[in-house]
């Protein structure tokens, strides 16, 4: 029997900002808590990320701090990577598209194969270009006053005031944003690919697609039943993949071209350093392989769309298996905005608060199905309320009555207690449903399973009133914390791929039981797994009570 295997993927982030959580919440964490949750139960994973390094902002960022694109891509590749790290997400491999072997080769040879297919098309256009900046302006680069209402702040083609659009020759006093100066329309070859020879394949393609998000494949039909204009594919512009033509020598693939390519070489890249020549082709090219790329809503018509275009244009690969697209976690009910200074970033919250009650509380309010809201109240209370009172309080209660009356060994007997039936009944349930949860790439519902666990072991635990048994009948007392000691070992498990570090010292306990957690996990309620006389190994106090330490309305200082 072949093992299902699953390749994951996460957005790769532009190589020129901080991760912060909203970046976190949608699309890393989830990405590798899903991941943790295969490998437990037994699922073949590889799990890919690296730094989105071309485009126009590195280009610009580089300009204004008189420094060069990989001078900037190199120092934002470390500090993302040591971000992540810092929380926990554990990518088999971080690339970066500026700087992986072989990733240019490839892009180009994703433009030729579409080119030879007849799906690439040139055409000559117009477009701003500052002779200040000496270089071509993307549309968001270019400000000035709209032709339709008059408002100031009009951008290339269109205005927000008002909401037209226009042509962009029309656009008045147009202003480099970089600059301030003015930009001229020059004509300027592009190549541009033909989405729309797609269409059929790609709504048939979504049609079939199941156990999708709503968001992702209601907008992803929507795009396409509407008709797919071609897109530019290629840029003026010297940092970048060189389009791998005679006649466009100084023009480079547009970043969303070569980007998502990145996920195929990153994986190539891997293999090959394991020595393992030709394995990456069968990760991209099997049918049996799920490919599941994480990412965050603005991402859905680049990998919904234009990605499977690429990729059938292409033609040795395959095409996403599932698109898990979050929506926004915003700051506070405002967007996460580097620029405005809203957010928090994984180093500022990471300062003062462990990984595992930030992992904690992102996955507890994802952004799953429509925007969430971070605030540093309600960070704090949710830790307070359901980590420490309900899972650590419970955990602790059980090992500590054990570490006082029973040696910190499990008790023996553990078939003679009324208890053990519904501690396997719950367990299991919890196991299967959180199975499920996982499967439907559900996550905040199954953490929500855990705590609602613990939260029972916690209503056992009153019941079986071992402060009473111990002093009138300590072997029925040892019993019950021995079917109890079975449910904070479950717990501990199925935490494991949300918290990865506390719910380790937690499955630690019970060093023989959990010493393969993937058996273990398989075996949850089906019939007691702690071996009776087993030394314990408690984690002392596992989620202490947070506090906010500075001014409460403005969270930590940063
Ligand atoms: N860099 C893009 C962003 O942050 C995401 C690129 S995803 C990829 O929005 F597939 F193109 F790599
Ligand atoms: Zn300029």
């Amino acid at each position: 029997m072949t093992s299902r295997r699953v390749l994951i993927t996460a957005a790769l982030p532009y190589a020129n900002n901080h991760p912060h959580l909203g970046h976190i919440a949608g699309v890393y964490l989830p990405a590798d808590t899903y991941n943790r949750y295969l490998r437990l139960v037994g699922v073949e994973t590889i799990f890919i990320c690296g730094s989105d390094d071309h485009g126009v902002p590195i280009t610009i960022s580089a300009q204004k701090e008189n420094s060069t694109p990989r001078e900037v891509v190199h120092r934002y590749r470390s500090i993302q990577e040591q971000g992540f790290s810092a929380l926990g997400i554990s990518f088999d491999h971080y690339s970066g598209t500026s700087t992986c072997e072989g990733h240019q080769e490839l892009a180009q040879e994703f433009f030729l194969k579409i080119r030879d297919r007849g799906d690439i098309e040139e055409k000559v256009t117009d477009q701003f270009r500052c002779t200040d900046c000496d270089m071509f302006l993307p549309d968001r680069y270019v400000e000035g006053d709209c032709p339709l209402c008059g408002a100031s702040d009009a951008r290339g083609d269109q205005c927000d005031a008002c909401g037209g659009a226009f042509e962009q020759d029309l656009l008045i006093k147009p202003r480099c944003v970089n600059c301030g100066s003015n930009p001229q329309l020059t004509s300027t070859r592009h190549w541009f690919f033909r989405l729309d020879r797609y269409e059929e394949r790609l709504e048939e393609w979504l049609e079939s697609r199941e156990g999708w998000r709503d968001n992702v494949r209601n907008f992803s039909r929507g795009i396409v039943r509407e008709g797919l204009p071609a897109r530019s594919i290629t840029r003026d512009l010297e940092w970048g993949v060189p389009v791998p033509l005679e006649e466009a020598k100084d023009k480079v693939l547009y970043v969303w071209f070569d980007a998502p390519i990145g996920y195929i070489s990153f994986t190539r890249e891997m293999f090959r350093a394991r020595g393992q020549e030709d394995e990456w082709r069968s990760w991209w090219s099997d049918e049996d392989v799920e490919i599941v790329h994480f990412l965050g809503k603005d991402n859905i018509i680049f990998h919904a769309v234009i990605w499977p275009s690429m990729l059938l244009g292409h033609g040795d690969f395959r095409l996403p298996t599932s698109i898990p697209a979050n929506e926004y976690l915003n700051f506070k009910g405002e967007k996460f905005s580097k620029s405005k200074g809203v957010g928090v970033t994984a180093q500022q919250i990471l300062e003062q608060f462990d990984a595992d009650r930030v992992r904690y509380y992102l996955t507890a309010i994802a952004p799953e199905g429509k925007d969430s809201s971070f605030t540093w109240e309600d960070f704090i209370q949710r830790n307070n309320d359901e980590l420490s009172d309900v899972v650590g309080n419970f955990a602790h209660r059980v090992l500590t009555f054990t570490v006082k009356n029973f040696e910190t060994k499990v008790p023996a007997g553990v078939e003679d207690s009324p208890f053990l039936e519904e501690v396997l009944s719950v367990v299991s349930e919890a196991r299967e449903q959180w199975s499920k949860s996982f499967d439907r790439q559900r996550f905040r519902e199954a953490l929500d399973r855990v705590v609602t666990l613990a939260r029972h072991g916690n209503r056992i635990f009153d019941a079986a009133e071992p402060w009473k048994s111990r002093k009138v009948d300590l072997e029925r007392c040892g019993a019950d914390l021995a079917a109890l000691l079975e449910l904070v070992h479950a717990v501990s498990l199925l935490l494991l791929p949300f918290l990865p570090v506390s719910a380790n010292k937690l499955a630690a306990t019970f060093s023989d039981a959990t010493a393969d957690p993937e058996t273990a996990v398989m075996k949850l309620g089906t019939e007691h797994l702690l071996q009776p006389g087993a030394l314990l190994n408690p984690p002392g106090i596992l989620y202490p009570r947070l506090e906010l330490l500075d001014d409460e309305e403005e969270g930590p200082a940063s």
